[in-house]
């Protein structure tokens, strides 16, 4: 095991508004978001050699080595690179049935990882802000548009990321996973996302001391790191993360690339 890394996260800051973030240009020369951040000293801790589980942490990791080697091209990443992921979440969640609805590959830009990971117009780069890609209302609005009416009818359901270096070994900007159970509810703030063609709705997160912080240090391209997003039958089922600079990288190792999959789970 390698020694717990001190650092800093960037956390939302409490506010008595709903928070917004505009991708684009905002209407009217509003700001791009209405809500303060801040970094936050965290403890991350080196999570191989512990035994995870996406029902106790939320999250967990797989060696998996992909059959795919160019992830530039969409058409090959769907037709291709789905049914693995597909075919992993069923294994390691026990699911009847998985839907791969999203993907995306980021590079990690110079310097400190942005909040999203982007500024209009900007490839994907790593994503410094704590987050949660779902709220159980987006979740649910997933749900109806995989399933339409099905949806209704169905026992169980959650949402997995399936995430994977695609390069080389990341040393620069690892993802940071918070357990699920050291997360509060009144932690977990809805947020929107402005699009320039659909509003979507996240947790940001407010920092809360009991938060417990690990990553799993050089994750190659045969690891893919599993987190749930969204557990209709767990309380604890929001995985924060947030990607963050690694101490001890040198300034000239490669940057990193990698690629999430989100999948949605339906248990019979
Ligand atoms: C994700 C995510 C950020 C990153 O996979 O949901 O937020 O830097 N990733 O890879
Ligand atoms: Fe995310």
């Amino acid at each position: 095991m390698t020694p717990a890394i001190a650092t800093t996260l960037e956390y939302l800051c409490p506010t008595p508004h709903r928070p917004h973030t505009w991708m684009y240009a905002p209407p009217d020369g509003q700001p791009i978001e209405n809500a303060d951040y801040t970094r936050k000293a965290v403890t991350i801790h080196d999570a191989r050699g512990t035994a995870t589980s996406l029902a106790h942490e939320g999250y967990t990791l797989r060696r998996a080595a992909t059959a795919l080697d160019d992830f530039h091209h969409k058409e090959n990443i769907v037709q291709r690179y789905y049914p693995e992921m597909a075919q992993l979440a069923l294994a390691v969640s026990g699911a009847s049935e998985a839907l791969v609805f999203d993907h995306l590959v980021r590079k990690r830009q110079p310097g400190t990882p942005q909040a999203f990971g982007r500024i209009a117009g900007q490839r994907p780069g790593a994503a410094g802000r704590v987050h949660c890609d779902f709220t159980a209302a987006s979740a649910q609005r997933r749900l109806r548009i995989e399933l339409g009416e099905r949806a209704a009818q169905l026992q169980r359901y959650a949402i997995l990321n399936l995430w994977r270096s695609i390069r080389h070994p990341v040393l620069d900007a690892p993802l940071a996973m918070c357990d699920a159970r050291s997360v509060a509810a009144g932690d977990l703030i809805a947020s929107d996302i402005h699009y320039p063609d659909r509003t979507g709705e996240i947790y940001q997160l407010l920092h809360n001391p009991e938060h417990a912080w690990s990553y799993f240090p050089a994750m190659t391209r045969d690891e893919v790191l599993i987190f749930k997003q969204f557990d209709s039958a767990a309380a604890a089922c929001y995985t924060p993360h947030a990607a963050f600079e690694h101490p001890s990288a040198s300034p000239d190792a490669p940057p990193r690339e990698s690629i999430e999959i989100r999948c949605l789970l339906i248990y019979a």
